[in-house]
């Protein structure tokens, strides 16, 4: 009898887990299709276009008043579901697609690679004079780099987007850095994965020594640059 009893405990727990897995799975794939739509994936590339056309205008703009060319290119994207659902794990976020909106800063993303370290900031202000931007929030990693030696500018900011009858504020961050900051994450980001725990304290000092040399150099040829402005 007893035996009888913990048999039909077992099942109900099996019975339990794969209710919840079967949720699990489900709250998985709605969040996909809802990233993966055509809603979000039509507003995403709207909003994408809308700040590359900003940057270009000032690029424009301060290319005309510094006779150079200010930023030197940009690129966009959404973030894979694949990256998103990973992100959202690792902040112990639940899978909801509205959370994920909330929370997650970067699922539309566009990085501007400038000349120098302080066209990253006219580039930074000319934006936040802009009456359809607004600007939430400033995570300057060049003024205090990150622990890995990570630089760059991100401002976190809305832009409206105009839609059929009115406009809907979008969330984006914008990375902006130097070609030499550019260079150190990329090789960073892809050294990263391959990584594993072996010399990893090791590495991350060599990384870190690159990122120092980087941005000793960004100073000099900020430094030279001035010095030619004067003549
Ligand atoms: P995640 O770091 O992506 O979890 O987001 P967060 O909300 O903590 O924002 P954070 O400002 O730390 O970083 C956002 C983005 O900056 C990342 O998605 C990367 O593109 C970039 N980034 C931040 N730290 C590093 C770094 O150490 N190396 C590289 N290559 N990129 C970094
Ligand atoms: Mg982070």
């Amino acid at each position: 009898m007893i035996s009888c009893i913990a048999v039909r405990n077992d099942q109900k727990t099996i019975y339990t887990q794969i209710e919840e897995e079967r949720q699990r799975l489900k709250k998985k794939e709605q969040f996909k299709y809802l990233l993966n739509g055509s809603e979000f994936q039509m507003k995403g590339k709207c909003a994408i276009s809308l700040m590359q056309t900003k940057l270009d205008i000032i690029n424009t703009i301060l290319t005309m008043k510094y006779g150079r060319n200010v930023i030197q290119s940009q690129t966009g994207r959404l973030k894979e579901f694949d990256s998103v659902y990973k992100k959202m794990q690792k902040k112990g976020l639940e899978l909801n697609f509205d959370l994920a909106l909330e929370k997650i800063n970067d699922l539309i993303g566009v990085r501007a690679v400038c000349a120098y370290m302080d066209d990253i900031y006219q580039v930074a202000e000319l934006l936040g004079r802009q009456k359809d931007i607004r600007i939430i929030k400033t995570k300057d990693y060049i003024k205090e780099p990150k622990k890995s030696g990570y630089q760059s500018l991100h401002l976190i900011l809305e832009a409206a987007i105009p839609q059929q009858d009115d406009i809907q504020w979008i969330k984006i961050e914008l990375q902006l850095r130097t070609a030499a900051m550019d260079y150190w994450a990329n090789l960073d980001h892809q050294l990263r994965y391959k990584r594993g725990k072996k010399d990893a304290q090791l590495i991350d000092e060599e990384l870190q020594q690159c990122a120092s040399v980087i941005r000793s150099l960004d100073q000099t040829m900020l430094k030279i640059r001035k010095k030619i402005d004067k003549i």
